[in-house]
Order: structure tokens, then sequence, then C-alpha cells
């Protein structure tokens, strides 16, 4: 007998396969997240993410306008302190790290939506998220800072807030304060499910990080799916405008089951060492690069997510363009 369900008709040639496409990604999902280093006057390299680099705050600017040229239209950057104290102070500053760079993105270009990082950990000398009280971080008293850091973050241009450090009530608490000071414009991009991850590692070194011991008492423990779907419900209570997964390729079950959660849009991160995984397997030859990273992106979309931030924003960007 022969079969009677042929799903190969609809893969026959391109016109079919491109008629019944699901799921595309597209240059508008993306977000490209930033170093930006202070005190330095060159590029520098970073040895375990090749291809991305720590920028100067006086090459800023210039990155800017190269990410926009290509079309990326969102970025996140992220601080390499040469300020550091126990509190990460110099985030609360209108004239720290944090403030100048998103000062200069917004100036550079008014119309690229800048996204901060918002938390301590590349600003604290012990490389935690918050504020340590006897060998803890403080959830409270780390929220009041966060706070001020987001007021700081709100007065320097930034349209969205990414709070990161995994604290309890972190978004209501900035919300709260965001609306009582006349920014109720700026967005909460909550990092609802924030996994703690080996993934981390190449990040850490990127940005300096030297952190004693681990995140475990804060960020989300990696074998638990139903605390997951209980942290961003939380967030989305607080107000959170969109809910992120990070990091990605091992949590694609965890923005699935969201997808059928929330209404609101869905990020996914695809974090520094998920970056480098594929960046090295490329460089040894084992992998092709760009059809490993689409699809890797294509399985991001399929999973329901929404935006995907991505150290491979840039370099996919061009790769649409080259398609057209
Ligand atoms: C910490 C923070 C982390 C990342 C961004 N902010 C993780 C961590 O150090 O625990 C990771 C980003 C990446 O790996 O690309 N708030
Ligand atoms: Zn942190």
């Amino acid at each position: 007998m022969s079969v009677v369900h042929r799903p190969r008709r609809l893969r026959q040639n391109n016109e079919f396969r491109q008629l019944v496409k699901e799921n595309v990604l597209t240059l508008s999902d993306l977000v490209q997240p930033i170093f930006i280093e202070e005190g330095i006057i060159e590029r520098a390299p970073i040895k375990e993410l090749p291809g991305i680099y720590r920028i100067p705050e006086a090459l800023l600017c210039e990155e800017i306008e190269s990410l926009y040229g290509v079309g990326i239209r969102c970025v996140m950057p992220f601080g390499i302190s040469h300020n550091k104290d126990s509190l990460g102070s110099d985030t609360l500053s209108d004239n720290g790290l944090l403030a100048r760079m998103i000062r200069i993105i917004k100036e550079c270009r008014s119309d690229m939506l800048v996204i901060p990082d918002i938390c301590f950990c590349e600003y604290t000398t012990h490389g935690h998220c918050g504020v340590v009280v006897e060998g803890k971080v403080d959830n409270d008293k780390t929220v009041e800072n966060l706070v001020k850091q987001s007021l700081v973050a709100a007065q320097a241009g930034a349209d969205m807030l990414a709070p990161s450090s995994m604290m309890d009530g972190q978004v209501g608490a900035i919300r709260h304060a965001l609306d009582k000071s006349g920014y109720s414009e700026v967005a909460i991009l909550s990092h609802a499910v924030k996994f703690s991850s080996a993934f981390y590692g190449p990040f850490r070194s990127a940005v300096d990080c030297k952190l004693e011991g681990d995140r475990l008492g804060y960020q989300a423990d990696n074998a638990n799916g139903r605390q997951a779907m209980i942290e961003a419900r939380l967030d989305e209570e607080q107000g959170a405008d969109i809910l992120m997964v990070k990091p990605s390729m091992p949590y694609l079950d965890v923005v699935s089951q969201l997808r059928n959660r929330t209404d609101l849009p869905l990020a996914i991160y695809q974090v520094a060492g998920e970056y480098a995984a594929i960046k090295f397997g490329s460089l040894a030859g084992a992998l092709d690069e760009k059809e490993t990273v689409m699809e890797v992106m294509t399985g991001f979309k399929r999973a329901g997510a929404d935006i995907i931030v991505s150290y491979y924003a840039h370099q996919i960007a061009q790769w649409l363009s080259e398609r057209n």
C-alpha cells in the first residue's frame, strides 16, 4: 500500500518551502549587547569572545553608527569600570560610566533604543550583584540601590531598563519609582528568569568581574522549570513590559511554556558562553558559522521568542542584508 501522508509535498521546491515557513528571523528582532570600558583609548579584543571588543568611550558613537548602518536599532550597553567599590556606587552618579554611556549613545543616535543592564556586579569589587551583608547579598538594600541606579539611567535617557540582579521585588520597586519621578514612558525588560549558568563565564572575563563565590543564592536554579514560571508571573504582576529568559539554548522549554502563559512580548538572551561555543566551534572548522547561527536563531523564534539579545546581532544583520 502506498503512503497517504506525504509531508514532503510541501518541501519539494524553494517556493513551497517559503510558502509554508512558520518562523522567520528579522532585523528588528535583534538587540546587540556592547561592552564599553572607561579609561582606554583603543578597541580591545576580548579573547574569550573572538569578534567582540571592549569599546572606549571616545569610539562609542562610531560603534553605534556602525550598528545603525546595518539596521540595528537596539543596544544593551555594559560598562567595564575602573571605579569599583563595595556598593557599585559609580552607577548611582550622574557622571558615572553607566550614565555617560547612555548619554553618548542617545546623543549619537536618538532613535537607537538603549536598554542598559541594571545591576551592580560590573561595578563592585567583590563582583556580586548587590549589597553584601555578612557574606550574603541583601535583597532589600540591593533593591533600594537598584531603584537609585534606575533613576540615574532614566535621567540619562535610557528607553528601557533591564534589571538583571534577580532580587525579589526589583521590577515593582523600579516601576513605582520611575512612575513617581516622571519616567512613566521608560519601559522595563525584566530578566524574569535568569538562571545560574556556566555560560556566563566569558562575560565575567569580558567585564572584569572577579566574583568571589557564586550567585546560587539569587539566580534561578537551572534545574527548575516551575520556579521559572513563578519568577515570570511575579515580574508580570509587578509591571514588567517584556519578559526575558537567559541564557537561551538550554532553556527553550522555559520560553515555550512562558509563551503559553503570558501575552507579554518575550525576549531571549543568547549569552557570552553560547556565542563562544558557536564561534570557537566555527573557528575550529567543525561548524558552519552562518548556518549554525541562523538555525539557532530560528529555534528561538519557534520556541516563542519575539526579541533576541545576541552578540551575533551585528553579524546577523550583515548576513540578512547579503541575502536580499
Ligand atoms: C550579571 C550579568 C550576567 C550577564 C549579564 N549581567 C551574568 C552573571 O555574571 O551572572 C551575562 C551576560 C552574558 O553572559 O552574556 N548581572
Ligand atoms: Zn549582576
